[in-house]
């Protein structure tokens, strides 16, 4: 098989496609008009200026962290790039450092320091201004999890809003409001003190915009430090060990025939019922895309960790492990193994180079595959799936890739997390990456 691309050999050609694309869909109406359907831009222009082939019609594929890096004087720069500032240098710590969920549980209890415990219970300790956090792990990806730390009043928990409270008698509280009836109000401070007030007594009532949660938490914790908190809240989970069984599509891939029905040689006929006769393989954690080797139909399955981002090869009624198996490579006969795996972050998009189509050999038929967080492409061979290359980085925030048949990969970077109300559109930028020179020549 084929030698691993180098990384210095090839010359590639980039260009933006589109930018500031209104990703306001949801991802996967995105992804199906732009790879479905064929590639269909928004209309914003892209100015002339922009065009690789007149701003930078080689570029090698070492310099591409550069590369993109310059556009993003152009573009916005919170599209491409690294995000900027503290707050951004520790969300990129938390999501590529793994932290001491030990000493994290130290820090969530540390009531002069952190003061979390004062305001959160987890199983039964603690208090009861914020919500309870006993499977928060569960509820939150850490992603998410970070956002929640740093930016807490990017999304407040239905039934946690701040209210002001004015008294006839002039005095202001501001809480939560915990409990009500026609006689009184009871409200928590962000001191953790109640407070009984007649609704005789209310002159005015309103809710803030702004989370009681304090803010701020990054200049109180060192980057280790908030990494380990964010560590311990990702192992809040309901019934860690509860196995994800044939009564649940959750961590499952399914398979139905195109008129919906299931079809008659699928794995778990005799073990489910109903619409759970879909279920193919179990075991996943996030199976957030998967790709089809042309060469041989296998599915290339890519699972987003846990303690480990994983590359599955799907096969019928095969177990992957999770939640027993915290992903990674196990020993157990009754799961499988990924072929490839690395530490979190978030795998996202992955494609099959084409066979033909322009690219040196020592690229085709490779899988591609990107992280999220980590902003890079890497590639492996698909039968020595340890010899990996990493391919392009410095990218913010690649979700999906795909091969056109004329050999060029788009790429999608959508610098976004979750659709929520302080959701942001705009933030998509659509590349196109094809070879532009080979030193070993285009064979
Ligand atoms: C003054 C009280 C207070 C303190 C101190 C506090 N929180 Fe909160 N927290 C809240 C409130 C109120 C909410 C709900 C409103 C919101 O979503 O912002 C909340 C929400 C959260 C959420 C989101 C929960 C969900 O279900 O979406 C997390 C996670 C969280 N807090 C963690 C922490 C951690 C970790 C600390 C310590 C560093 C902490 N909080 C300190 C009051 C507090």
């Amino acid at each position: 098989m084929n030698e691993p691309p180098s990384g210095h050999d090839l010359l590639i050609d980039v260009q933006v496609l589109g930018f500031d694309l209104a990703c306001a869909e949801q991802f996967g109406k995105v992804r199906g008009s732009l790879f479905q359907k064929g590639i269909s831009i928004p209309t914003a222009p892209v100015p002339d200026s922009l065009v690789a082939d007149a701003l930078m019609p080689r570029i090698s594929v070492s310099h591409i962290a550069t590369l993109v890096f310059s556009f993003a004087g152009l573009l916005t720069s919170a599209t491409v790039g690294q995000a900027a500032g503290k707050r951004g240098d520790y969300e990129q710590h938390a999501l590529t450092h793994a932290g001491d969920a030990g000493r994290g549980r130290a820090l969530f209890a540390d009531e002069k320091l952190t003061k979390c415990a004062l305001c959160h219970k987890v199983q039964g300790q603690g208090g009861d201004v914020g919500p309870d956090l006993s499977h928060i792990g569960g509820k939150f990806d850490r992603p998410h999890l970070v956002e929640s730390l740093l930016e807490p009043s990017r999304q407040i928990v239905e039934g946690f809003r701040t209210s002001v409270i004015a008294t006839v008698d002039g005095q202001t509280l501001t809480g939560i409001v915990r409990e009500q009836s026609a006689e009184t109000i009871v409200l928590f401070d962000a001191g953790g003190v109640k407070h009984v007030v007649p609704a005789a007594k209310v002159e005015h009532r309103e809710t803030s915009p702004v989370s009681l949660m304090p803010q701020g938490l990054e200049e109180l914790l060192t980057r280790e430090q908030f990494t380990d908190l964010i560590a311990y809240l990702d192992t809040l989970r309901a019934d860690k060990n509860a196995p994800f069984g044939a009564g649940t599509f959750q961590g499952k891939i399914l398979r139905i025939n195109p008129d919906g029905t299931v079809p008659g040689d699928n794995p778990f006929l005799a073990e489910t019922k109903g619409k759970y006769a879909a279920i193919w393989a179990r075991g996943l954690r996030n199976p957030f895309t998967f790709a089809v080797r042309p060469s041989s139909g296998e599915l290339f399955i890519n699972d987003v960790g846990g303690k480990f981002e994983e590359l599955n090869v799907g096969l019928p009624g095969a177990n992957y492990g999770w939640p027993v198996v915290e992903h990674g490579p196990t020993s157990d006969a009754r799961f499988r193994g990924p072929v490839h795996w690395y530490p979190q972050a978030s795998i996202s998009g992955g494609a099959f180079a084409p066979a033909d189509s322009g690219w040196p050999t020592a690229y085709r038929g490779r899988y591609f595959f990107a992280d999220f967080v980590h902003g890079w492409i890497r590639s492996l061979d698909p039968d020595h799936p340890e010899s990996v290359a990493t391919f392009v980085s410095g990218l913010r925030r690649p979700v999906d890739l795909r091969f056109m048949p004329d050999g060029r990969l788009l790429v999608l970077l959508r610098n976004a997390w979750v659709i929520d109300d302080k959701f942001q559109p705009g933030t998509g930028t659509l590349l196109q990456i094809r070879p532009a020179y080979s030193s070993s020549g285009r064979d």
